[in-house]
């Protein structure tokens, strides 16, 4: 089975790419299931269920999030009643929300007749990162978990340090389908597949406006770093681009047989 994963969705930009180039890739790679990391989807800080909305009708099955999660208050309702979204699994106990959740794939272009179990967690870094509970012994048990149900699992691990990312994933590798990082915004070149069979890339990149400090308007940063002081940080508007990566997956063994990076301009 195919899946494609999309980096950070940044802003109405990133959501506008999402629905222009989604149905084109869904067509081109025969798409079983898509995963979307939403954490910068309204306004480029936070989600809101409207976006959430925007973003599942524009073909995107689950959305995971990261330490902009609060940014928006409304996110409670997501966190609440939505099982389509998650939340990084390494909160505190009693923290509303999921890190983690199984969904079916069906899919009958594809062949998938009888509907086939994924699993996604979605876990954050501690590197550079506000402090959570450690990613990486939850994320450990949790698959333990979640490999009773299916072994088809992937995992959005949203952190700053590539050693973390690359470290988190080599824990994973064997266990989970695809580890593929979040959060930086800059798409890395090193996808492959490890020896146990997890596929992996370090970062999927962002998608939304590239001509940009990592989705918002060059001036406002660049004053920033200058002078220190604080700046409103807007989204910017050009060179929009969906950033990701499309893994192919061996069912039912859960190991990668293929990860490709995904960069689409949304102009041609
Ligand atoms: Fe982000
Ligand atoms: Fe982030």
């Amino acid at each position: 089975m195919k899946i494609l994963f999309i980096g950070d969705i940044v802003g109405e930009p990133g959501r506008r790419a999402v629905k222009i180039i989604l149905p084109k890739l869904r067509e081109q790679h025969a798409l079983d299931f898509v995963i979307a990391n939403g954490e910068n989807s309204a306004g480029g800080s936070g989600i809101t269920p409207k976006m959430a909305g925007e973003i599942f009708s524009a073909g995107v099955d689950v959305i995971t999030s990261g330490d902009h999660l609060w940014d928006q208050k409304e996110v409670m309702e997501l966190l609440q009643n939505e099982p389509r979204f998650l939340r990084p699994l390494n909160y505190p106990a009693n923290v509303p929300g999921h890190g983690s959740g199984l969904f079916e794939i069906k899919n009958s272009k594809s062949g998938i007749q009888n509907p086939v179990l994924i699993a996604v967690l979605n876990a954050q870094g501690r590197t550079f990162m506000p402090p959570l509970e450690n990613p990486f012994s939850l994320a450990a048990e949790e698959v333990k978990l979640l490999r009773e149900q299916t072994k088809i699992i992937f995992v959005d691990f949203h952190a700053e340090a590539t050693s973390e990312k690359i470290a988190f994933a080599r824990m994973l590798d064997g266990q989970v389908s695809a580890v593929v990082g979040t959060h930086t915004h800059v798409q890395t070149a090193d996808e492959q597949i490890f020896p146990g069979g997890t596929a992996y890339l370090t970062d999927a990149g962002f998608t939304g406006p590239h001509e940009s400090v990592l989705g918002r308007e060059i001036q406002p940063v660049l004053t920033r770093f200058r002078t220190a002081m604080p700046q409103r940080f807007e989204v910017a508007r050009n060179d929009v681009k969906l950033h990701g990566a499309v893994i192919e997956i061996d069912n039912p063994s859960g190991k990668a047989v293929k990860i490709q990076r995904v960069s689409e301009n949304l102009n041609g």
